[in-house]
């Protein structure tokens, strides 16, 4: 293994292939180079054995990694290490748990049917991503919130141009983008919570800003945790229905497969979260020497936990390329939602609100079939789709 660059750079964030699809790169970076030193200095993981131990490593910081003009999500869990992570986590735990869940699901369903209605009476034809899933999870994150649902084509576009400076191929238009991004939320975070103040209600926000008055978060920190619940509400979940939403149009089949066999359901979304993992990469900051396989690293690098590549590790998933619903993955085996301290505190309902979609679809269409091209988006942090025009029949 090695640290230092090879001749050429096997990790081109910006090449159009690359964004295109990275899995061969990543197998490349796998066999070559697992301990990567990237050209832009950062240090790139590439195995599942390494990224699952690392990402699990609590003396690995995120409060020390500069995050540019992202600074702002430093006051939210996102980007603190403990106690203050333990401290902003604790307000939300309560929100997210199976239970609660229940009731977000109720919230998630009666959205996606208002979609399918309209479907059904119209000629079948929507755009998967707009239409369902951007719909149906920004409904459900505004109610959670204690909200009316607003500014939802904001709100996307906004949270996407944040992304665009959190990959380590960003550059100064990136940066200028995102910094105007966090501008536009500001200001409507402080409009929406300048609401509640005066029409208060029992909602999330409402449970931020009684954590603010009994001082156990900073005004700072409602502010950008309510940016990152926006955000991280309908982002990468968006991915998850609508690629699961794709392979059901692509392949037919699992169509009848999840209508009629509710225990292949979780195998079926685990599946697609580990084949085209939303999240391509985490990053840390080790605040100590630090062994990676045959590597050590000393303190103060920054490393780039690529969980795309970890979920595509033979090693752990055989012939990984290859979509299988019925690969033995334990619930937990496949790092999508990251792991440890980090691990997504909204799993619970991001598998939810993509059983909803799913299960809704298949009991009401027989026939799910591309009506169109699917538009990629993708930035090295984020692999998206921006549209699928999909005909249900
Ligand atoms: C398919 C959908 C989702 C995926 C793939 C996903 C993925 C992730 C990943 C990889 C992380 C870890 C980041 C890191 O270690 O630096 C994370 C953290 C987080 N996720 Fe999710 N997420 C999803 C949906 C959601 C939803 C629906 C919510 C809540 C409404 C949510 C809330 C969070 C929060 C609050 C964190 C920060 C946790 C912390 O730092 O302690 N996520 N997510």
């Amino acid at each position: 293994m090695t640290t230092e660059a090879p001749a050429a750079d096997l990790l081109p964030f910006r090449a159009a292939d690359y964004r295109a699809d990275p899995a061969p790169y990543y197998a490349r970076l796998r066999r070559e180079a697992p301990v990567y030193r990237h050209p832009t200095g950062v240090c790139v993981v590439s195995r599942y054995e390494d990224v699952a131990k690392l990402i699990r490593n609590p003396t690995l910081s995120v409060r020390k990694l500069d995050f540019g003009v992202a600074d702002p999500l430093h006051d939210t869990m996102l980007g603190q290490d403990a106690p203050d992570h333990t401290r902003l986590r604790r307000v939300t735990n309560r929100w997210f748990t199976p239970k609660a869940v229940e009731k977000w699901a109720k919230v998630m369903q009666a959205s996606v049917d208002a979609v399918l209605d309209e479907a059904a009476t119209g000629d079948g034809t929507l755009d998967a991503v707009s239409d369902l899933a951007l719909r149906s999870t920004f409904d459900t994150i505004c109610h959670v919130f204690g909200i009316e649902p607003a500014k939802m084509l904001e709100i996307q576009k906004y949270t996407y141009d944040i992304g665009l400076s959190l990959g380590p191929g960003s550059d100064e238009d990136d940066w200028r983008i995102s910094g105007e991004a966090f501008e536009w939320y500001e200001e409507h975070v402080r409009g929406l919570i300048a609401h509640k103040r005066a029409d208060p209600g029992d909602g999330l926000i409402d449970a931020f800003l009684a954590a603010q008055d009994e001082g156990r978060m900073s005004e700072n920190e409602v502010v950008r945790t309510i940016l990152l619940f926006f955000a991280v509400g309908h982002l990468d979940i968006k991915h998850l229905i609508v690629q699961g939403v794709r392979h059901m149009a692509e392949h037919p089949e699992y169509i009848g497969i999840y209508r009629d066999r509710p225990e292949a359901r979780p195998g079926f979304i685990n599946e697609i979260l580990r084949i085209e993992t939303p999240e391509q990469m985490v990053a840390r900051l080790t605040t100590q020497e630090t062994a990676i396989g045959d590597t050590t690293v000393p303190a103060g690098e920054v490393l780039v936990l690529l969980i795309g590549s970890a979920n595509r590790d033979p090693e752990v998933f055989p012939d990984p390329d290859r979509f299988d619903h019925t690969r033995p993955v334990a619930a937990g085996q496949h790092l999508a939602f990251g792991s440890g301290q980090h691990g997504c505190a909204g799993q619970v309902l991001a598998r939810a609100e993509a059983d909803v979609v799913f299960t809704s679809l298949v009991n009401r269409f027989s026939t799910i079939e591309l009506a169109g091209e699917p538009a990629f988006t993708h930035t090295e942090f984020l692999r998206s789709i921006a549209r699928l025009p999909i005909r249900l029949r």
